[in-house]
């Protein structure tokens, strides 16, 4: 959930590490810190907030240093506040940041009260600085230290330190949280992102669990699991500074809508051909393991599980397979009984989110016929660890609130379903209609973002409310479910969604008119019975706000009907979730929240 960035370089670094928090920014960003080495001391500036506050603060002190390290936090265990910021230190020797979760962390503080160490943050990352300190202090090197260390930790982890006593050196090393090396001119990096080093090379090596390594600003060695030294492949992967920066739009959540249309067309891209699906699109073999796949277990978080449960219904009815679905943070403790040929779906932007990860790893001990993931994150944990994968090339997602993240993952888990329809020799017809429909997707998105106007009207309506009703039916509950997460998550309204044919069974009793009810009413064989479900919270002073096919009519008094373009039934989840996108993002505006970076969260969960 933190962000961590380590430089050793021939030059300042200062700015550099702070540039590189920015970019991480959105992973976490209660408090912020760093620990620059300056030979015969270590400047450790932290700030509660933002990475700005920290900025201001080295604008101030100026500190000078070619060795450092930096942190960006999402408070785990401590609240958010200057003690609990990192870099920790122990002894004003050793420095470290800390990404992840120590699980025995009590025990370990145990250990070290008795050895006259004290605590001066209520986190589980201080008694990594501790522990090394104890190691060194015994005559062991910063290596030994760390393996030292490494042995007595449980839990996830990334950690970059240093020690006074070497200006030249910094000790990284990874356990089941993301961190990579970056090789740039005259400096080596690392970083729990990517996106942090993206200014300052292309060159990456992932690290893999149990790696230690050793960085200084012209060399690096990296060591497994077992301290034998190994070569790890250098990956060459270009993150401009125009995916990462805003343009002309005021949030990255507001740019990552409007590029909806064009990261749709990059899932889709060269993936389908003529009038069906290509073949192995999701890796080598995948063709052909498809017509094996008698079930579907997804497994999925937040938005991405939204994904999920619409995607259980074109699997149902394009690929004729049942599927189970479940919160990745439940999976795991509900004894999984797996059917005989069951394919393990699992769904995430980052590839990084714990629990997801965590159940992945669950069901590669079971007997499942493959695992396959849904990214946007090639390099990610989760597309490393799965048997095929897909990447929805939606480009970096920055924005907290997932937007072009959702509709890609429903574009390529359409090109699941077909791709499984033609594995199991099923509805040809049907496959060529959705492959047409799918080619003139990004058209009608680009079509349906110009409701903006409309949606900007009635935002103040529903931005001066406190409660909020999303309701839809059959495939578009979930999608009422990802507007109604959307809503609470960037403007802090309390927003709940229903099918709607469920209101009569107690929800109904909450309308009156401080309850905006936003309903999905496509063109479907259940549009009349949702119409008069909707005439139920009328009749009971309810405000209604209808998105809904041309075709359909009705009055909604004081509230509004807002007709969406056309679109082949399959594919309208897709379409129906930007209006609600927008409107989340226009009410969460007037509202002044935070948008990009909302209270409590964090892009990247990588904590269980
Ligand atoms: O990276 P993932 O897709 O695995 O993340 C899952 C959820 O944490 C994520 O979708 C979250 O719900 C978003 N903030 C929703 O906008």
């Amino acid at each position: 959930m933190c962000g961590i960035i380590a430089a050793a370089s021939n030059r300042n670094v200062g700015k550099l590490l702070v540039q590189g928090l920015h970019k991480m920014e959105y992973r976490g960003y209660d408090s912020a810190g760093i620990a620059l080495h300056q030979k015969d001391q270590i400047a450790h500036l932290r700030t509660l907030g933002k990475v700005k506050l920290l900025e201001e603060k080295m604008i101030q002190e100026k500190p000078k240093s070619k060795l450092g390290i930096a942190h960006t936090r999402w408070a785990t265990h401590g609240e958010p506040s200057e003690e609990n910021a990192h870099p920790h230190k122990s002894n004003e020797r050793v420095y470290i940041v800390h990404n992840g979760i120590i699980e025995n962390y009590l025990d370990l503080k145990d250990f070290l009260k008795k050895k006259n160490y004290s605590f001066l943050s209520q986190t589980d990352s201080e008694l990594i600085a501790h522990m090394l300190d104890y190691f060194l202090n015994q005559g062991n090197s910063m290596l030994d230290s760390m393996y030292l260390t490494k042995d007595r930790l449980d839990g996830a982890y990334a950690i970059a330190a240093i020690d006074l006593e070497d200006d030249q050196n910094i000790i990284v090393a990874r356990n089941k949280s993301p961190l990579l090396i970056g090789i740039g001119i005259e400096e080596l990096l690392a970083a729990s992102d990517p996106l942090a080093l993206g200014q300052l090379t292309n060159e990456f090596i992932f690290l893999e669990d149990g790696d230690v390594a050793e960085l200084s600003s012209d060399s690096y060695s990296i060591y497994d699991i077992n301290k034998k030294k190994v070569e790890r492949e250098i990956s060459k992967i270009d993150i401009s500074s125009q995916a990462t920066s805003k343009g002309e739009y005021k949030h990255f959540m507001e740019k990552e809508i409007y590029e909806q249309p064009e990261a749709i067309l990059n899932t889709i891209d060269g993936r389908v051909g003529g009038d069906d699906i290509l073949e192995n699109i999701f890796g080598l073999g995948s063709s052909e393991m498809f017509e094996r796949v008698k079930r579907i277990q997804i497994v999925a978080c937040g938005t991405s599980l939204h994904a999920g449960r619409v995607a259980a219904n074109w699997f149902s009815s394009i690929s004729e397979l049942p599927t189970q679905i479940d919160y990745a943070s439940e999976y795991r403790y509900r004894n999984p009984h797996v059917d005989e040929d069951s394919l393990f779906v699992t769904i995430s932007q980052s590839g990084e989110t714990a629990d997801t990860l965590a159940a992945l790893r669950y069901a590669k001990e079971k007997d499942y016929l493959s695992s396959l993931c849904i990214c946007n994150v090639p390099t990610s944990s989760l597309a490393r660890e799965s048997d095929y994968s897909i990447f929805t090339n939606a480009g970096p997602e920055i924005g907290v609130a997932s937007t072009k993240a959702f509709t890609t993952q429903l574009a390529a888990l359409m090109l699941l379903a077909l791709s499984i329809a033609k594995g199991r020799k099923k509805n040809p017809k049907l496959r060529t209609r959705v492959v047409t429909a799918l080619r003139s997707l990004p058209d009608i998105i680009e079509e349906t973002l110009k409701l903006k106007e409309t949606i900007i009207e009635l935002a103040p309506e529903v931005a001066s409310k406190d409660n909020a009703l999303f309701l839809g039916r059959g495939i578009f509950y979930p999608i009422a479910k990802e507007g109604a997460l959307k809503l609470k998550e960037i403007s802090y309204i309390h927003a709940e969604a229903y099918p709607a044919g469920e209101l009569k069974h107690g929800p109904l009793a909450l309308i009156d008119e401080n309850m905006p009810v936003i309903a999905l009413a496509p063109e479907s064989e259940i549009a009349e019975k949702l119409i008069s479900n909707l005439e139920e919270v009328k009749a009971r002073g309810g405000t209604l706000y209808v998105f809904s096919d041309p075709t359909i009519s009705m009055d909604v008094k004081s509230g509004k009907l807002i007709k969406m373009p056309k679109c082949d039934f399959l594919l309208t989840p897709i379409i129906y979730t930007i209006p609600l996108q927008i409107l989340s993002y226009e009410v969460a505006l007037l509202r002044g929240t935070d948008i990009d970076q909302p209270r409590n969260l964090a892009k990247s969960v990588t904590v269980e």
